[in-house]
């Protein structure tokens, strides 16, 4: 199957980076949020790191224009075309959510199109219930997108042999580094990392050192580009806390119990860098 029209659902962090990616390697992408300001914002954040690929002249000017014209933003996933053939949803990590999106999409789509989740660790098998099973898989990209090279590809129970081939070819034709991982909580990315970042948050809870300190300890000590706490930020503390209870509902384990101060800053909509504060301030 030779994937040429794509759309990606839910325009944010991941969305328009995805969004970025496709388009750049000339994919014809249909970019779909919920309303017009979100759309928009995601069109400048897209021009400003094509900007910034210039500057260090990963892209030419050519390629940073003929990528804008690439991409057609929609609103509302009833508005996509029928013979799109893969579709990558990235809206808010939240089950519910997803299964509506996904038994909407279904009724409104060719059969040939595969449907894939960039669920951070949402169960695809799960996920692929509402749709056709052997059609659906986990293609999880990090964040920022255009900078990382790593995708999980997360099969399903019942993902077909096709389809994650086809997956696998389509990140690679991305410039991305695909690894096949199976469908189990936090698959492989998140149940290292995200046990780490609550570690961080429980020290702080605790009193050990400050925000700054922790940081410093696994960047300078650990050679880690970024603390775990400006990484909490920068995912967003309430994608880290849905991450933490999946983990702890999948396996029932308290090893994974999120911490309260976690929950808390969510609370209070202090989410990191998408609200302007979390562990660290932003501008
Ligand atoms: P975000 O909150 O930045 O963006 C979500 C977008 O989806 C919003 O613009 C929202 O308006 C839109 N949306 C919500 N429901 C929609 C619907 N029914 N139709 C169309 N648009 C809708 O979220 P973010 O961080 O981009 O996460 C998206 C997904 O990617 C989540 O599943 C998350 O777990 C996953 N992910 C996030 C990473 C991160 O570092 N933030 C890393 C890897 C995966």
């Amino acid at each position: 199957m030779d994937i040429k029209k794509v759309a990606v659902i839910g325009a944010g962090t991941m969305g328009n980076g995805i969004a970025h990616v496709f388009a750049l390697n000339s994919y014809n992408v249909q970019l779909i949020d919920q309303d017009n300001l979100l759309l928009t914002n995601a069109l400048s954040t897209i021009k400003k790191n094509l900007d910034r690929q210039l500057a260090k002249n990963i892209i030419t000017e050519e390629q940073k224009n003929t990528t804008l014209k690439n991409i057609t933003t929609k609103i509302g996933y009833e508005a996509i075309d029928y013979d799109t053939d893969f579709i990558i949803e990235a809206i808010y990590e939240n089950k519910e959510s997803k299964l509506f999106l996904f038994k909407g999409l279904e009724k409104i789509i060719k059969k040939e199109s595969i449907f894939a989740s960039n669920t951070s660790s949402i169960s695809i098998t799960e996920l692929s219930r509402v749709c056709r099973p052997d059609r659906f898989i986990g293609m999880h990209f990090m964040n920022p997108v255009p900078v990382m090279k790593l995708v999980e590809i997360i099969r399903g129970y019942s993902t077909s042999e096709q389809t994650f081939n086809i997956t696998k070819e389509l990140a690679v034709s991305l410039n991305k580094e695909p690894v096949e991982v199976h469908d189990y909580p936090g698959f492989i990315s998140n149940r290292i990392l995200m046990p780490m970042i609550n570690e961080a948050i429980f020290a702080l809870y605790e009193g050990v050192a400050t925000a700054k300190d922790i940081d410093t300890v696994m960047r300078l000590g650990m050679n880690h580009p970024m603390g775990p706490l400006t990484l909490a930020d920068f995912i967003g503390l309430d994608v880290c806390l849905s991450i933490m209870e999946v983990l702890y509902n999948g396996f029932n384990d308290s090893k994974y119990r999120p911490c309260p101060l976690l929950k808390k800053m969510v609370a209070a909509n202090k989410l990191g860098r998408k609200t302007g504060e979390g562990f660290f301030k932003y501008d």
